[in-house]
């Protein structure tokens, strides 16, 4: 006998099968075509650029401006090539249908990194056709899930050199390649692909700790010390910089090193993929933002956290994108950030940049109602 009531995890199956089939639907012809017509009209304007590959342009990039404005980011998508998982190209697709209905449109969107699973050239080709959807211009990053198994040749050529800072509306952003790992590879002589797959686990002891390194450390130095410590500044990292938890890679080896650079200015903005969680720190003059994914969630480390903004309830097995989505973030004049946490299939989460401001002491994070939903 077939019962007329839905349970709420049947109710949430059938949405998101629908959704998805309207998504694949699209995909397979829609998305190409569109694709293909934007990237002609770039092409036929002649505004490539690596850093930007839309065909709308970053207004007034250098023009100093009070009003707080408003930056998307999508992260950690870990595309697979479609025969092999299309779950996770559909989530990619989704987060960018998000992004494009915001309205007014955000001023860019920040790519956090893992684009691809296992750093191949279909997954990371698959993922920058996805993006090239998005109507706002893209910044990219790179994780370590795009890196390994070429040291980033693909993704360079995609996407540019992954460290570069630029200065839109009054504030002065940075990019790092914070993924940097010492040579395990070549004395244990492992190919290219046992060398990702290595990187790829979370809890693989072989692999060297992330860093940013000495050389990025340098044009660090040298890309902010010609400006004032008054100076706005948000910096994009894929590893937090920070040290969160060793045993799964939440960790970056020289964050001291990197975080003394930046201790010069009165607030810093750290904006991170990588955790795949709701997740917010501050230490000293620097907040730091984790990004969610749109693949799946890490569970919280058990231990090194943070004081936690709000308990990420536990994934509901009957919901593959539970935990997962994508966000805002807006700027204020001051760097400082109020972070929208787009969980799919949950009441969004704000994280406001008072909460961190004040220690805590203000404006905590809005608690659910209910637990498990
Ligand atoms: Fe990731
Ligand atoms: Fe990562």
């Amino acid at each position: 006998m077939t019962s007329k009531f839905k349970s709420i995890e049947t109710k949430y199956m059938e949405t998101r099968e629908a959704a998805l089939r309207a998504l694949a639907g699209l995909n397979r012809r829609d998305f190409l075509r569109v694709s293909t017509a934007v990237l002609g009209a770039t092409l036929a304007r002649g505004i490539v650029n690596p850093h930007a590959f839309s065909t709308i342009q970053v207004a007034n990039a250098q023009a100093p401006d009070k009003q707080p404005f408003r930056v998307a980011y999508i992260s950690d998508s870990h595309l697979y090539e479609r025969k092999l998982n299309d779950r996770f190209i559909n989530a990619l697709m989704r987060a960018v249908d998000d992004v494009n209905a915001l309205d007014p449109q955000p001023d860019f969107v920040l790519y956090g990194g893992d684009l691809a699973q296992l750093g191949q050239p279909k997954e990371l080709e698959i993922g920058a056709q996805i993006l090239k959807n998005l109507k706002a211009p893209v910044r990219m990053m790179v994780g370590e899930h795009d890196w390994y198994l070429d040291l980033g040749e693909k993704w360079r050529d995609l996407f540019g050199a992954p460290t570069y800072s630029f200065d839109h509306k009054g504030v002065h952003f940075v990019v790092l390649n914070s993924v940097v790992e010492k040579d395990f590879w070549s004395e244990r002589k492992l190919s290219p692909m046992q060398r990702m797959q290595t990187v790829a686990g979370l809890d693989n002891s072989v692999q060297s700790p992330f860093s940013v390194g000495d050389e990025q450390r340098a044009w660090l130095t040298a890309d902010l010390g010609k400006l004032p410590a008054t100076t706005p500044l948000v910096v994009f990292s894929h590893s937090p910089l920070y040290k969160l938890y060793r045993p799964w890679n939440f960790w970056t080896e020289d964050a001291e090193q990197v975080q003394s650079i930046l201790n010069k200015f009165k607030n810093v903005s750290v904006v991170h993929g990588h955790t795949h969680q709701l997740l917010t720190n501050r230490i000293g003059n620097i907040h730091f933002h984790g990004m969610l994914s749109t693949a799946w969630p890490w569970p919280y480390a058990p231990q090194g956290l943070p004081a936690l903004t709000i308990q990420m309830a536990r994934p509901d097995p009957f919901n593959p994108h539970d935990g997962c989505g994508d966000g805002t973030l807006t700027v204020h004049p001051d760097a400082l950030i109020d972070k929208l946490y787009n969980l799919w299939n949950r009441n969004p989460i704000t994280i406001s940049r008072n909460y961190l401001a004040s220690k805590g002491q203000k404006e905590p994070p809005r608690q659910p109602a209910l637990k498990s939903f």
